[in-house]
């Protein structure tokens, strides 16, 4: 079985301004040899600034979405190539808040991804279930069907991560049960490797949802979970760098 790099990844959301880059600072100082990746996605307005206060470390940095066009009247987009020229080497695609707040649809989704694609940036691409499809039994249904739909075709190990986070879990501190997320994350890893083989074997899932220091460890336990994707505590770096600390150990 291929040994699949760990992931720590942040997704700071609408949050943070020149005073947060303290917080890479504190990380940096305190984890300078992590033990697993290490990746933080800003606003677009950070991204460069962050990417300079990283450089010469192993930190990576992200956007949090991307235009599936190059170029081109979009006001208010980024282009993945835009990202990439900030110093970005990831982005987030298809949040579920992106999803919601902006109706991207999983043929959106997929076509960003593959904009990231071909600008090499590796897409991180999110799925998950609302509470309502899990209480109806929905949830490998729905989540098997955006992972078909928002991945693209020509998605490699190398290019391509998928974050399961079901909607439910986000921002609201309820975690689904770790039989929950091994029946999901084990059902996604069959579906890559039915799909793309032992590239799909070798694709990271991380979990995304109300991951805080306290439930790291146990969630980094589960099959098939290669890391997490961190939302409200990726923003201190004394939360986010348990988080990391528990993943280096996992
Ligand atoms: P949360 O967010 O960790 O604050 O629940 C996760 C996410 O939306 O990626």
């Amino acid at each position: 079985m291929p040994t699949r790099p760990k992931l720590a990844a942040g997704n700071w959301k609408m949050n943070g301004t020149a005073a947060a880059l303290s917080e890479v600072a504190q990380l940096l100082a305190a984890h300078p040899e992590p033990g697993c990746q290490v990746l933080i996605c800003p606003p677009a307005t950070l991204v460069h600034r962050m990417a300079v206060a990283a450089e010469g470390s192993d930190m990576l940095i992200g956007g949090q979405d991307c235009h599936g066009a190059v170029s081109g009247a979009h006001t208010g987009d980024v282009s993945a190539a835009m990202l990439a020229d900030a110093g970005a080497s990831h982005v987030i695609t298809g949040h579920s808040e992106r999803r919601a707040d902006h109706g991207e649809t999983d043929a959106d989704v997929r076509t960003k991804s593959e904009a990231a694609h071909a600008a090499g940036l590796i897409a991180i691409i999110c799925i998950g279930e609302t509470l309502a499809q899990r209480e109806t039994g929905e949830t490998l249904t729905v989540c098997g069907g955006q992972l078909d739909g928002s991945v693209p075709e020509a998605a490699t190990a190398a290019n391509t991560v998928v974050a399961y986070e079901p909607i439910w879990a986000i921002g609201t501190g309820k975690v689904p049960t770790l039989e929950q997320i091994a029946e999901v994350h084990d059902d996604l890893r069959a579906r890559l490797v039915a799909r793309f083989g032992d590239e799909g074997e070798a694709m990271r899932l991380l979990y995304g949802g109300s991951v805080k220091p306290a439930n790291a460890s146990e969630i980094f336990a589960v099959s098939n979970v290669d890391g997490a994707l961190v939302g409200g505590a990726s923003l201190k770096a004394a939360d986010f760098g348990g988080i990391i600390a528990a993943l280096a150990d996992a």
